[in-house]
């Protein structure tokens, strides 16, 4: 799996692209409202699990709750299901705005997720910008190779509204490179495009 992909509405997975290595999450057992299904338990790409798990771990060492994997892989007939629900609920224009249509969803590579917590054995789907978990995320995350992918103030760039619990893997030295220099992975690719992008270090 190239892990540094741009999938977006630009930029679309072909309807049979399911990544090879998907794996199921073991740290979840009560998802199932995002599919219905209660035997459905979250995936994502398996080598990209020892990553997760190594930021998990860091949260709890620092006094946080469980971060969890709620919604990882998501086939492209499912992300239309997803879809369709939010149009229902929400209007075409709405939606569009906070589901990406099949094939534009970055859930179909295995390398994005949506966070949610375990507390005590409990399942807690809420999140807030004021959780100290979303705050480490934000701030950590790259360490572990993850970004926060839908950030606030981005939503022209990226083509959706901020996602605090939306995070994708792009390999730590890419995730460094975009926390450093405060990029989303569309920007990035235009600023690649111009001239290399030229890591800063401590000494410049
Ligand atoms: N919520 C994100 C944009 C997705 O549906 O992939
Ligand atoms: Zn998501």
């Amino acid at each position: 799996m190239n892990y540094t992909i741009l999938v977006n509405k630009n930029n679309l997975l072909s309807s049979d692209f399911v990544p090879e290595d998907l794996v199921t999450t073991d740290n979840n057992e009560n998802n199932f409202h995002n599919y219905r299904d209660p035997n459905f338990k979250p995936m994502i790409c398996a080598s990209i699990l020892p990553y997760f798990k190594t930021m998990q771990q860091a949260a709890l060492n620092a006094g946080l709750k469980e971060i969890i994997v709620d919604s990882g892989y998501r086939p492209y007939e499912y992300q239309k299901v997803v879809f369709d629900r939010f149009v229902d609920e929400v209007g075409y224009e709405e939606a569009c705005k906070k589901v990406a249509l099949p094939g534009s969803s970055e859930h179909q590579t295995g390398l994005a997720f949506d966070i949610a917590y375990m507390k005590n054995g409990e399942y807690q789907e809420k999140t807030s910008d004021e959780d100290p978990e979303i705050i480490w995320l934000k701030e950590n995350s790259y360490k572990y190779g993850f970004i926060l992918r839908y950030p606030l103030g981005k939503e022209k760039i990226t083509g959706y509204s901020y996602e605090r619990w939306h995070y994708r893997f792009v390999g730590i030295e890419l995730a460094t490179t975009l926390y450093e220099e405060g990029l989303t992975l569309e920007e990035y690719y235009e600023r690649l495009k111009g001239q290399p992008l030229v890591r800063k270090t401590k000494e410049d």
